[in-house]
């Protein structure tokens, strides 16, 4: 986390009354609030913007026009915007916001970790739900542009959950948020990202098949994850084989993920719908060779996946 971000737990903005931070990510903390005059429980997102110039204003332009497009998406595999605003601080710099609805659960991340290598159905499984979201985010003509662990989450009732929609990066610089955005998201990077061309939906396909060699193997598709590395994995098609010769893999499920991390867009699934048919088509195959497949994973069966939150805000409700 930013040190040099001030922490806003306990303080009032707007109409939002901010509790503690659900998370903190790159650019800032996520915090549970209420919404004072409906009561409804919103994970508030903020960002410092300095908008000293039309760059600026630009930025931030472009991330209320993109705010607007992910409102459109009406999905249960896609995080529920509520609403996108800004606060004039002191100066020159401006806290740009939007609540959403809060998920209660853990991020992919966090399962990775805790459970390492999941049931391959489940996974599967967990992959089609994100895939249906991303079908209806593409269908809305939004690309997510971020697909990666840490950007889906499980609910305690075994909904998965698309977050963190490009928002942030627009809304800052361009050479900082390349700077950023590259840390973390390398691994997961399309050919047509790393080559700076304009992406379609199969981009995001591209980083939800990454995202399930991580759950299924509990290894990253990219070891390497130097910008270098990876630029010579892509020209040499390497993802693709990675996925072919790992032998963990059922052949099936091995067969799908190569054609999602296919250097060449053309030769991945062409839309999200026809991934979650094909990833269900893979989940029911293997299920049926193990009993219990498609449970929940165990960090959220015990209860002790969910972060201090989750004590904290009992008796609290009103998400609509
Ligand atoms: N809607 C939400 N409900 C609950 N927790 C969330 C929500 N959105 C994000 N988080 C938590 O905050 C963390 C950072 O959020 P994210 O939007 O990914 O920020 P960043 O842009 O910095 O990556 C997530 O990894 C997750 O743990
Ligand atoms: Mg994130």
């Amino acid at each position: 986390m930013n040190p040099s971000v001030p922490s806003l737990a306990g303080t009032t903005l707007g109409d939002y009354e901010l509790s503690h931070p659900l998370g903190a990510g790159a650019h800032g903390y996520i915090y549970e609030a209420r919404h004072r005059p409906s009561g409804v429980r919103v994970a508030l997102k903020t960002l410092h913007a300095r908008v000293e110039d039309a760059a600026g204003d630009r930025a931030l332009a472009r991330f209320f026009q993109e705010a607007r497009a992910v409102q459109r998406i009406r999905h249960r595999n896609v995080v529920r915007l509520y609403e996108a605003g800004e606060y004039r601080l002191t100066g020159e710099s401006r806290l740009a916001y939007f609540a959403m609805e809060v998920v209660d659960g853990v991020t992919l991340a966090r399962l990775a970790e805790t459970d390492g290598a999941l049931d391959h159905a489940a996974a599967c499984r967990m992959a089609a739900q994100a895939a249906l979201g991303l079908h209806a985010a593409h269908t809305a003509q939004v690309i997510h542009r971020d697909v990666k662990p840490s950007n889906i989450m499980l609910d305690v009732h075994g909904r998965v959950v698309l977050t963190d929609f490009g928002l942030c990066r627009l809304a800052l610089s361009p050479r900082l948020t390349d700077a950023r955005m590259m840390v973390g998201t390398i691994r997961y990077a399309s050919a047509e990202m790393l080559a700076g061309v304009e992406p379609d939906g199969r981009m995001d396909l591209f980083g939800l098949g990454a995202v399930l060699f991580n759950l299924c193997t509990g290894m990253h598709l990219r070891e390497q994850h130097s910008l270098p590395a990876v630029v010579e994995a892509v020209r040499n098609d390497l993802d693709r084989r990675r996925v072919l010769e790992c032998a963990a893999l059922p052949p099936p499920l091995r067969e799908l993920l190569a054609r999602c991390v296919a250097r060449d867009a053309a030769d991945r699934p062409a839309t999200g719908l026809e991934l979650a048919g094909a990833l269900d088509d893979v989940a029911d195959v293997l299920g049926r060779r193990r009993a219990g497949a498609g449970a929940l994973p165990s960090i959220l069966r015990a209860g002790h996946g969910l972060s201090a939150r989750s004590s904290s805000r009992s008796g609290r409700r009103g998400t609509p």
